[in-house]
């Protein structure tokens, strides 16, 4: 299926700065009726919406904490187009004696996306349609040796991602994954390779939700994992599909 951005109402979470406050942008250009943009601070938020007023909502979101999503979720409950964008990267060393980033690395990435799923789901159950767009990583397809724990927790996030659309299958709502090489953030601030705009990578994830994808290769270098990616780890998802249709 496929989702149409021109009209559509949105969420974004982590859309403050970086990759999630491009693909905000990006969706009031091309069309949308409202974006709920959130972020843990709110204020950084303000400049959206005293530019595009009612069109942008700010909603307070840190993904770790179950009130403040559940709170978001009531808040937004028109919203059929959910973009799980808020993540967290260190370079934490797996035999350090400190693994708070890596513990933290996955509250945000893979429990703070689950804890989105289970809070988002029942409204889009209730409109009988929608999108949950995770914004995940080729890190997640593969260990990158300079954020090795980060790469882990985007491998959770990455199963969650395709374990959300083998259990969503058939209800309406499409379940997809994206996958974006470097990009100019502050997140890949020490990564010394050519990196993607966020403004060219929003508008291909975009691009992606309007089109059915299942999942979004957003730029030059996530386009090298695609082929590779059908190949394998998507050939392994239809095959489990099969088997759990055969009972
Ligand atoms: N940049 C890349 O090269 C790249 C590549 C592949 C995938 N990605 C993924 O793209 C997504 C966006 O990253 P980015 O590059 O735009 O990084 P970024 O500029 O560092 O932005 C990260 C965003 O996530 C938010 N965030 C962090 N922890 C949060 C929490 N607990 N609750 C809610 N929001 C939280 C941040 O909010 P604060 O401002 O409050 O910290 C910020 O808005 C992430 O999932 C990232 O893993 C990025």
């Amino acid at each position: 299926m496929s989702q149409s951005i021109q009209n559509s109402v949105a969420f974004v979470s982590g859309a403050n700065r970086g990759i999630g406050r491009a693909i905000v942008e990006s969706l009031l250009t091309r069309g949308a009726a409202k974006v709920y943009a959130a972020a843990r601070n709110p204020d950084a938020l303000a400049d959206l919406a005293t530019a595009h007023g009612d069109k942008v909502v700010p909603i307070t979101l840190d993904v770790t904490d179950k009130s403040q999503v559940t709170a978001a979720a009531s808040t937004s409950a028109d919203a059929t187009l959910i973009i799980n964008n808020a993540g967290v990267a260190a370079n934490t060393d797996i035999f350090s004696d400190d693994l708070s980033d890596a513990e933290r690395e996955f509250e945000v990435n893979y429990w703070g996306t689950l804890h989105m799923t289970r809070a988002f789901v029942p409204n889009l159950k209730t409109a009988g349609i929608g999108s949950l767009v995770n914004v995940v990583s080729i890190a997640g397809l593969t260990n990158f040796p300079m954020f090795p724990t980060y790469s882990d927790s985007k491998a959770a996030l990455h199963s969650l991602t395709v374990g959300a659309r083998h259990v969503l299958s058939g209800t309406g709502i499409d379940v997809i994954g994206v996958y974006p090489g470097p990009v100019e953030t502050d997140m890949a601030k020490n990564i010394d390779m050519p990196k993607a705009s966020t403004a060219d990578v929003a508008n291909t994830i975009l691009d992606g939700i309007e089109s059915g994808a299942e999942e979004v290769f957003t730029d030059e270098v996530a386009k090298g994992f695609e082929a590779p990616y059908v190949a394998g780890h998507k050939a392994l998802e239809f095959g489990t599909r099969e088997m759990m249709a055969q009972g």
